[in-house]
Order: structure tokens, then C-alpha cells, then sequence
């Protein structure tokens, strides 16, 4: 049984309890973060941890937590654990109140961490990449925050598992965005492109490791925005995420990527990010 956090306390997750009053549970009122740790070390355990603070400027909500303690909490959830990599699961809310959309006069904010099971991607998903399909962006216009309130995520993630599909890929006004869950990377003539980010796409940490990676490696990299029509004709497409590290997407929409196989600059992208990957849970911060 997993031991979890929750408002001062560790405790078994069965037993962990939030009043039916919290505005997290009531509104979608709260933020998260999803910290990968590899053999009990956190991964870019910095960055979230800022991406956190802007989610939580991003809601007007106090830190309850400066980086030290931040930093306990998520050592101690992972000391605890009973896999030597997991993703540690991190949410505040604004707490409990009376049902009004205002704030509540005073603020107890909800914090809760939980250890979740982190299996590599299978080895399969990475030497045949995954299939996707497009679907019209419906979120917000705040998609920089990683807020709890994720059900346009949850129905466009949904759409892609009800057509067998690992993601579904974003477009906005012709433009692609990123995926439900993921960012989003296409390759054309050799170079490997992202899209800006925005207030219309989550700050990925993954997706920053992949260009500090592309530039270690003197990869050709731009970062623009991607047209629809460039989503289509791209020769390789990558999905990126705490979870899912890197994927090529070889399907889309039922037509292959490229030649349906994942393609040079993904395998050498994949061969990088877990390069990287171990020499971090070796104790080395770098590229
Ligand atoms: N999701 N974009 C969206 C909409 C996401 O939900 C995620 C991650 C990403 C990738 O961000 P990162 O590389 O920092 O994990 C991009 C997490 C894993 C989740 O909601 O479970």
C-alpha cells in the first residue's frame, strides 16, 4: 500500500481523505505536477518545481511550500515507495469553502503527493512507435497552467481511445498545439521542429530536455509555429512526457508517418534522452 501526503500528514493512501467542500473537488480549483524519479532520484526536479510556482501564480495561490520543503516532501514519498521509479504525483488546491466560484476569504490550501508505478515505455511502443488522431483544441486559453481541471483533456484524450489510438494531437485555429497529455515534435528535410510555447501549450519539461539535446548534439532545431498542413506532410512525429519520455507517433489518422516506421532522427533522439537519462541516475545534473 502506498504511503501518501496530505496536508502535514503521511499516512496509507486508503486512508487519505479530502472534505467534499474542497474547491479542488468542486471546481477543478487547484494545480499539479508529475516529477519522474529514476531509481529514486527526481529528474529535473528544479524545473517542475518552478513550472509549479508559475501554475500556482497562474491561479493566484500561495506556495504553501518553499523548494526545501517541496523537496522533502517528494524524498520522503519517494524513500517510501515501493518502485525505484515512479512518478510522484504532487496537486495543491485552494481548499475548502463554501460553494461560491470567488476565492474564500480565508485560504487553506489542499496539498496532496502521491507515488505513482513509472514503467518505461515498453520496448515494443519505442521500436514501432504509436498510432494518433487530430482533434480540434477545446480548452482553454490558459493551457500554460497545469491545472487539475483537465476534463477537455480527458474527452479529447478519450477520443483517441475509443479509435485504439495512444493520443490525440491538438490543433487550434489550423496550428498544432501539442497532444492531450504530451507535447508534440515533427521532423521535415532533417530538422526537428516544435512549436512555441505559449499560453495555448503546457511548458513541457521533456520537451525542453529533448531541444537542450538537439542542441548538445548540434541537431538541426527550430521552434516555430506548425502549421496543420506541416503536421501532415511531417516525415517523423514525436509525442514527449514525464511518462511517456519520447514515442514516434507512426500512425496519424489512420495514414502512415513517413514510411509508418519510426525514423532516423527519433531513434537518434531516443538513444540521447536515455543516454541522459541514466548518466542523471548516476548523479549527474548535466547535458
Ligand atoms: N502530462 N502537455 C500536456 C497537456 C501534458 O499534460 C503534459 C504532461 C505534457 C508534457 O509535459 P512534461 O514533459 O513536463 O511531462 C504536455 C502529465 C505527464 C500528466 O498529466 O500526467
Amino acid at each position: 500500500m502506498s504511503t501518501v501526503y496530505l496536508n502535514g500528514c503521511f499516512l496509507p493512501l486508503e486512508e487519505a481523505r479530502v472534505p467534499v467542500m474542497d474547491r479542488g473537488f468542486l471546481f477543478g480549483d487547484g494545480v499539479y505536477e508529475v516529477i519522474p524519479v529514476y531509481d529514486r532520484r527526481p529528474f529535473r526536479l528544479a524545473e517542475h518545481l518552478s513550472r509549479l510556482q508559475d501554475s500556482l501564480d497562474g491561479i493566484r495561490l500561495a506556495n504553501p511550500h518553499g523548494v526545501a520543503e517541496w523537496a522533502a516532501l517528494i524524498e520522503r514519498i519517494v524513500r517510501d515507495a515501493e518502485w525505484e521509479d515512479v512518478g510522484v504525483y504532487l496537486q495543491v488546491t485552494r481548499g475548502p469553502g463554501p460553494r461560491d466560484h470567488a476565492f474564500p476569504k480565508e485560504i487553506r490550501p489542499t496539498v496532496f503527493l502521491m507515488p505513482l508505478e513509472l514503467p518505461a515505455p515498453p520496448a515494443e511502443l519505442v521500436a514501432n512507435g504509436v498510432a494518433a488522431i487530430t482533434a480540434e483544441d477545446t480548452r482553454w486559453a490558459r493551457c500554460d497552467i497545469k491545472a487539475t481541471a483537465l476534463l477537455a483533456n480527458v474527452l479529447l484524450r478519450q477520443l483517441s481511445v475509443d479509435a485504439g489510438c495512444a493520443e490525440t494531437l491538438l490543433i487550434r485555429d489550423g496550428w498544432l498545439m501539442e497532444g492531450s497529455a504530451s507535447s508534440v515534435f515533427l521532423v521535415k528535410d532533417g530538422v526537428i521542429l516544435a512549436p512555441p510555447k505559449t499560453r495555448l501549450i503546457l511548458p513541457g519539461i521533456t520537451y525542453d530536455v529533448a531541444l537542450e539535446l538537439a542542441a548538445r548534439e548540434g541537431l538541426p532545431h527550430r521552434v516555430r509555429p506548425l502549421a496543420e498542413a506541416e503536421l501532415r506532410a511531417a516525415d517523423e512525429i514525436w509525442i514527449t512526457s514525464s511518462t511517456k519520455e519520447i514515442l514516434a507517433v507512426a500512425r496519424l489518422d489512420g495514414q502512415p508517418v513517413g514510411d509508418g516506421r519510426p525514423g532516423p532522427l527519433y531513434r537518434r533522439m531516443i538513444a540521447l534522452y536515455q543516454a541522459y537519462k541514466h548518466t542523471v541516475m548516476r548523479g549527474n545534473p548535466g547535458p
